[in-house]
């Protein structure tokens, strides 16, 4: 079987077209547009490419775009001033912290500090509760992408047996939940999991997002399988690669997302539509 391929690139910018004609219209209404703030500490080469493209899809879709860049030496108390300034700006209706921040900096306290109705991110402790009690409200980004793309392939979890690897609060955790929201029964696995090759044959569907390039094999690939591959690592070749063996999988799966072209450019098309949403809920 040769894997259906599910083009994010595509699927993320028919979302992002939808929004801009939203953004449009708000406009057009004479309203002020959303904005959305991003804060990014420090140099780190892959969060600078992420950032910027944040900021050229927050104004591609007719939105405002800041950008607050700290040095890789600020203290705690610079990157919390920070925060509360774009809390306290009425003109700002999403902020988001880059992650990973340097390691002087408590990156959980930062997350808290952002105004729960601003954490477009959807990592606020509040959020993320939200999404445990199946009424979410703004809800992090990559998971909802993942969520997003099976919605646009008619692909309905309920009931799938699904394997999360990696267990983090920006992947893992909430991709479990969205999965349970749906009807799936969930299972995480992460580095001391036992057999974690075992769950993965067992698997309807599988969300890889543990961070190490081309670690799912092929043939643990289970026939037909939904393949979301939330990995983008980079090879010292230059090549990024996702968690999984697409040449591999790709000939077992149902579906597969590539990388590059799958997940990654969700995040980006969730991240526009929660600014959407925050703004909306802002000035419900
Ligand atoms: N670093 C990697 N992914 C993300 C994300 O979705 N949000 C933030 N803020 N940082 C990240």
């Amino acid at each position: 079987m040769t894997a259906k391929v599910i083009d994010g690139k595509a699927i993320a910018q028919a979302l992002r077209e939808e929004i801009k004609t939203q953004v449009s219209a708000l406009r057009e209404a004479g309203q002020r547009p959303p904005g959305l703030a991003v804060v990014i500490v420090g140099e780190d080469p892959a969060s600078q490419i992420y950032v910027r493209n944040k900021h050229l899809a927050t104004e591609a879709a007719g939105m405002r775009s800041i950008m607050k860049v700290l040095p890789a030496t600020a203290s705690q108390q610079q990157v919390l001033d920070v925060v509360a300034e774009l809390n306290a700006d009425a003109t700002v209706d999403g902020i988001l912290v880059q992650l990973p921040v340097p390691k002087q900096i408590d990156g959980a306290a930062v997350i808290d500090a952002i105004a729960v109705e601003k954490d477009v991110d959807g990592f606020n402790p509040e959020n993320l509760g939200l999404l445990a009690q199946r009424t979410p409200r703004l809800r992090p980004c990559t998971p909802y992408g993942c969520m997003k793309m099976l919605e646009f392939e008619g692909i309905n979890p309920a009931g799938m047996d699904a394997v999360v690897l990696g267990q983090s609060n920006i992947v893992g955790r909430p991709a479990a939940l969205e999965l349970l929201m749906k009807g799936a029964t969930v299972t995480i696995c992460h580095s001391r999991t036992k057999d974690l090759p075992g769950h993965v044959r067992r698997a309807d569907l599988i969300v890889a997002g543990i961070g190490k390039p081309e670690f799912v094999q092929g043939d643990w690939i289970k026939p037909g399988a939904v393949v979301l591959d939330v990995g983008i690592n980079r090879l010292p070749s230059g090549k990024v690669v996702g968690d999984v063996d697409y040449a591999a999988a790709s000939q077992r799966a149902g579906y597969i997302t590539p990388v590059p072209g799958g997940v990654g450019p969700m995040t980006i098309a969730m991240l526009i539509q929660n600014t959407l949403e925050a703004y909306r809920l802002r000035n419900a």
